[in-house]
């Protein structure tokens, strides 16, 4: 058993039946013991806004800044909108980023996988995303890159991976993700 970890999941799609999620689930579910993952909501932040940064900020950022502070690591599964990352989860990185000095993500390890129904697997998005992550200084894993491409063929009607070769690499990304953490925590 792996050094017990608690990952908050970060998913770029708002959408129920979004494929990134199902690929956040997949990995959650391929995990080695003790690792855990927690999906945490980035639809409701309010846009991001520095007139709202003062003693009391709105309830949503504050409460998501507390989740990312109290995890271990940070998981991004995110879908490519027009070669970059949603605005949604921009919007969560730019709130959970401030005020200046004090953001959450500060040193965190990382991981980021992207999943898209065309053949390039949302690869501008995930390397757009890492361009933000340096910024943030959080050490993010560099292999397995995950770019998932025509997603919409790797799952059953139940939201299930039914494609053995994307299992046997997304368990070996989410191993892979776990010794990361141990060694960068
Ligand atoms: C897309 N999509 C898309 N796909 C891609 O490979 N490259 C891209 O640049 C874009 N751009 C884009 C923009 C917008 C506004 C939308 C709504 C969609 C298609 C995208 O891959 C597809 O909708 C995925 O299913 C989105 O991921 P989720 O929601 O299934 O996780």
């Amino acid at each position: 058993m792996s050094m017990p970890h608690n990952i908050a999941v970060l998913v770029g799609s708002l959408r129920k039946d979004s494929y990134n999620r199902k690929i956040a689930n997949a990995i959650a579910g391929l995990a080695p013991a003790g690792v855990t993952f927690e999906q945490v909501p980035i639809g409701d932040l309010p846009l991001y806004n520095e007139d709202l940064e003062t003693s009391s900020p709105p309830a949503q950022w504050t409460a998501f800044r507390e989740k990312i502070r109290s995890s271990d690591a940070v998981l991004f599964a995110t879908p490519e909108y027009n070669r970059s990352v949603p605005a949604a989860l921009k919007n969560a990185i730019d709130v959970g980023s401030r005020p200046y000095g004090k953001s959450v993500f500060q040193g965190k390890p990382a991981a980021v996988v992207s999943a898209s129904v065309g053949p390039i697997g949302g690869f501008g998005a995930n390397h757009h995303l890492r361009q933000s992550l340096v910024f943030l200084d959080m050490p993010v894993l560099q292999q397995p890159e995950a770019y998932v491409g025509s997603a919409q063929n790797l799952f059953d009607d139940a939201g299930k991976l039914k494609n053995a070769d994307t299992e046997k690499f997304l368990r070996g990304f989410a191993e892979k993700f776990a010794e990361w953490i141990s060694r960068n925590r």
